[in-house]
């Protein structure tokens, strides 16, 4: 039998069709647009994300047997709000987890509501990417439509109701909302009476692993699918990738190195950074997570090669960096404000330390090294609350690079696992429809049995050492011109 994992990215969906034993047996990518209708501001149309979806699908059963396949499931960015009118149609453009608008109704949040109070009833604090912000910044801009809603949708389960007509989500990704009871794994009363809604405007709730319904005729139909494949509820994109790189049960750790860059945990036991700094989540194997997310990872390396110096040979330009370690340039990766720790919307992108001598490949250099030490901030978060990383796995689009995954390795002092394909997400997703639909009994079981490690970089030690002093340099910068970031528009 065939599963499909969808990856529903900030940049492209990715499609992966995987054999039962795991076999990655096709992948293909669709782009789509992304908007940013002001400084800050960031959205995508619901209708590109399922047009694309079905194309991509086309593309990747051509050649296969499309009656082979058994179920399908998602990994999705998470925190987008999708909103839907009483007939099911797209309101407006969907509000996604990068968008900083939501300053005030963030800071109405945590300060009027209070931080003690939203950990409470949710596990976490409000940051300007969450779907409940999002929500009263609707409701305070747009009345007319928020008087509409009928549904409140995330990302990936706008998929899913397409494809089965059913108003799903998912624990993980629900998580991400403000408005989901993390610890007992429901909608909180509360989060919705402080945002306005009421709980038959949310979806239903389903554990990542379990089946929501099954493709719709025309659909099926459609694409040359039997007419009982079953679709899972999925995960938001962190989990799935932690499904798909064997971070599961107790005290694993992955980072994904995508648009977005974070920190994963696994944990068998809920818990709460008491600080808040970390999100805890429920994951998509029945249990829970901490999380540290960076707003920009992967895309500001795109945009420094791709915009700025205006090249897509990622390899050959890095091939001119020799000097690890050695770096005099830094980057402040905050091209979309930051989330974790620094919960800072108005914090932006910075280069400093060049002097005449500095030369496009120590601007490379600290883009990429500027990436990995924000996600150290992250981890010393994690290292805060006495939790111990001596390795972790990684997958995105940036993991494709040795020499990232070296400085990060080195960066962070701990040893990186790779696995056989950076698919995360994608290959969660199917491995997340194969357990339901009964292929194997657990995610957990998935995991041992498909989730293969092929390499791991190890740290140098003397280069970990050079990177920690670079990292106390680094760690001093935001510090040190956060108070200018407000004025700078
Ligand atoms: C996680 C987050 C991002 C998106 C990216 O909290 O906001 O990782 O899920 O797709």
């Amino acid at each position: 039998m065939y599963y499909i994992g969808i990856d529903l990215g900030t940049s492209a969906v990715k499609l992966l069709l995987m054999e039962a034993d795991g076999t990655i047996a096709n992948v293909v990518s669709k782009e789509y647009p992304l908007y940013f209708p002001n400084p800050g501001w960031s959205e995508q149309n619901p209708e590109d994300w399922y047009s694309q979806t079905i194309a991509g699908m086309k593309e990747l059963l051509t050649g296969f047997d499309a009656g082979r396949v058994a179920g399908i499931s998602f990994g999705g960015q998470m925190h987008g709000l999708v909103i839907l009118d009483s007939e099911d149609r797209v309101i407006r453009p969907a509000i996604l987890w990068n968008d900083g608008r939501t300053s005030e109704e963030n800071d109405y949040l945590n300060q009027a509501i209070g931080k003690e109070t939203l950990s409470a009833y949710t596990a976490n604090i409000s940051f300007t990417g969450f779907t409940a912000p999002k929500l009263l910044w609707v409701k305070k801009n747009e009345p007319e439509n928020f008087k509409r809603i009928a549904k409140i949708m995330l990302p990936k389960d706008y998929l899913a109701y397409k494809m089965t007509g059913v108003h799903c989500t998912d624990v993980s990704d629900a998580s991400g909302m403000l408005l989901f009871d993390v610890k007992n794994r429901c909608w909180s009363k509360e989060m919705c009476e402080i945002c306005g809604v009421k709980e038959e405007q949310l979806a239903a709730i389903f554990e990542s692993y379990e089946t929501v319904g099954v493709v719709r005729p025309e659909a099926a139909e459609e694409l040359g699918l039997s007419d009982h494949v079953k679709v899972a509820a999925g995960a938001g994109d962190n989990a799935a990738a932690a499904v798909g790189t064997g971070t599961v049960g107790e005290g694993m750790c992955n980072i994904s190195l995508g648009t977005s860059g974070t920190i994963f945990i696994s944990s068998e036991k809920f818990g709460v950074d008491k600080n808040n700094a970390l999100h805890a989540f429920a994951h998509a194997d029945g249990h829970y997570h901490l999380m540290g997310c960076m707003l920009s990872a992967a895309s500001c390396n795109k945009w420094w090669m791709e915009d700025i110096i205006g090249t897509k040979d990622y390899a050959k330009e890095q091939e001119t960096i020799t000097k690890l370690g050695e770096n005099h340039v830094y980057f402040l990766p905050y091209l979309m404000g930051e989330r974790s720790p620094h919960n800072d919307p108005d914090a932006r992108g910075a280069f400093i330390g060049m002097t005449m001598d500095t030369t496009r490949a120590d601007m490379t250099q600290a883009v990429l090294e500027g990436v990995a030490f924000a996600l150290r901030d992250s981890f010393e978060v994690a290292r805060s609350l006495g939790i111990s990383i001596e390795r972790t796995k990684i997958c995105g689009g940036g993991a494709k690079s040795p020499l990232w995954k070296k400085i990060i390795a080195n960066v962070m002092n701990v040893k990186v696992d790779v696995i056989e394909s950076e698919e995360g997400p994608g290959y969660g997703g199917a491995m997340l429809a194969a357990v339901a639909c009964g292929e194997y009994a657990t995610v957990e079981e998935a995991a041992k049995k498909l989730v293969k490690v092929v390499d791991t970089v190890e740290p140098e030690p003397e280069l970990a050492a050079k990177y920690e002093a670079r990292y106390r340099q680094f760690q001093q910068i935001y510090p040190a011109v956060k108070k200018l970031f407000p004025n700078i528009k």
